[in-house]
């Protein structure tokens, strides 16, 4: 036995005065704190009483709202006009979708091409559930890579021209992976002062030192540039900024990352299926073809499934498997997601008329708007109408909801203070019938918004 050794019996009764002294904390535990409440001059007080080496010590709480702050920063949103709640829709996300009970026209989706509630698209979901399941069961370098990531990720690669793709859990996921991977303490990151919020965070965490420059200005990019002489870095834009719907000036950009020795990146985001002849982007919009190193991206708009990328050489793809810590650490997408984004991948190929109709609606939209007095002209899917004061944009919004259009008013932080605006969105299955019906109804609630101040 155990305890018939020398040695055996020391360790023994070692063991037995280890787990008698645990004992006896567990008593002491069990006695030293309780807390309660008592009156103290007429009002009630909590205290905690506390016995400690045979000391009977008691500490008043203080009587603190933990939640005052939060609760005062909700009024203070509500106040401002500011507050946001979900508005929750009972069908599938497409041209017409149903919100309390009624069919409404939807003008704000991502969804440029229409591809959410795609029937071949849904086929290829449908396959790979019943092949693969729900979840993947892992990161991307345990066990969550099955052959439909690793096809995608060649489909992308390929339709993006370049040799390889690295898929990761969302586009705002593969930022804040991308960015602190290649840049670091010391380095420096050039910003647009647009760019998305996932690129604000991906610099923050980063570490490297973030110099915003004035939206789209090259001359003021190339100034604050000129001031970091040598250092080491990245200039990162937005491809077409997420609520002006404008593109960014990819030969400025470029050049100057050329010139000073830095990585260019864009977030291809709103820009892939949109821009671009057949729909590959900016650098097919600008006839740049392979000039950016690196195209981050989303699978969650034009493509209507969900996860971000970074397409670029097998080098980068390498470096982030090893590096980018959103890759790393967390579930790859479902099979079913692979799947579904490679399809319409496939079909923007297969069907470029998709990507044309959604260019010509955009033209066809934005004439709609100035033959009513609505001065704009985007060569995206987004087009925003500036109204202002939050106040007068919610009422816009909630006025064209009454009449069917699903359009809702962006605000601050997305835009800045003062500056809210209708971010209409188009898709290519929108008819030009619906489109001008639209125009006419925001022009018509716009102005009649106006007349009531
Ligand atoms: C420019 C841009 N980048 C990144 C993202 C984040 O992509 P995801 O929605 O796939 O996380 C968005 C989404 O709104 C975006 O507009």
């Amino acid at each position: 036995m155990w305890g018939d050794s020398p040695a055996g019996a020391t360790a023994l009764s070692g063991a037995m005065a280890e787990r008698r002294q645990e004992t006896e904390i567990l008593r002491v535990h069990c006695h030293a704190l309780c807390t309660g409440k008592k009156r103290e001059n007429g009002i009630m007080q909590e205290y905690t009483r506390k016995k400690e080496n045979g000391k009977k010590t008691e500490r008043k709480q203080k009587p603190v709202d933990k939640w005052k702050r939060i609760e005062e920063e909700l009024q203070t949103l509500r106040r401002q006009h500011l507050y946001r709640e979900t508005k929750v829709i009972e069908s599938a996300q497409r041209s017409h979708v149903r919100y309390q009970g009624r069919d409404m026209l939807m003008l704000a989706s991502n969804s440029y091409l229409d591809f959410c509630d795609e029937g071949r698209v849904k086929e290829a979901a449908a396959q790979a559930l019943a092949e693969y399941g729900t979840g993947s069961g892992g990161s991307r370098l345990t066990t969550g890579t099955t052959i439909l990531h690793t096809q995608l990720e060649e489909t992308l690669a390929r339709f993006k021209g370049r040799e390889a793709a690295v898929v990761f859990s969302t586009g705002f996921a593969a930022n804040g992976g991308i960015l602190p991977a290649l840049c670091r303490a010391g380095d420096v990151i050039y910003s647009d002062e647009l760019n998305h919020a996932s690129i604000i965070d991906g610099c923050r965490q980063s570490r490297a030192e973030t110099v915003v420059y004035r939206h789209n200005d090259m001359a003021d990019l190339e100034r604050k540039i000129r001031e970091r002489p040598g250092r080491q870095g990245l200039i990162v834009s937005d491809g077409v900024f997420s609520m002006d719907g404008d593109m960014v000036d990819l030969p400025g950009l470029v050049e100057l990352a050329d010139a000073y020795g830095l990585l260019s990146m864009i977030d291809e985001a709103h820009a892939t299926g949109v821009v671009g002849a057949t729909g590959r982007g900016c650098e097919e919009h600008f006839h740049m073809e392979g000039r950016t190193d690196i195209l981050m991206g989303t699978l969650s708009k034009a493509i209507g499934a969900e996860g971000g990328y970074a397409c670029g050489s097998h080098i980068l793809a390498q470096y982030l498997k090893n590096r980018a810590r959103s890759y790393i650490f967390s579930t790859s997408l479902s099979p079913v997601t692979m799947a579904a984004a490679k399809r319409a991948l496939e079909l923007i190929e297969e069907e470029p008329w998709r990507v044309g109709r959604l260019q010509e609606n955009i033209r066809w939209f934005c004439g709609q708007l100035r033959e009513r007095g609505i001065e704009t002209d985007s060569e995206t899917a987004i087009i925003p109408i500036r109204i202002g004061a939050e106040e007068k944009a919610l009422k816009v919004s909630g006025m064209l909801m009454e009449r069917g259009f699903f359009i809702p008013a962006i605000r601050y932080p997305t835009v800045k203070k003062g500056e809210a605006m209708l971010r209409a969105a188009l898709m290519a299955t929108h008819t030009k019938e619906e489109l001008s019906s639209a125009a006419a109804a925001i022009a018509e609630t716009v102005a009649a918004a106006g007349l009531e101040g």
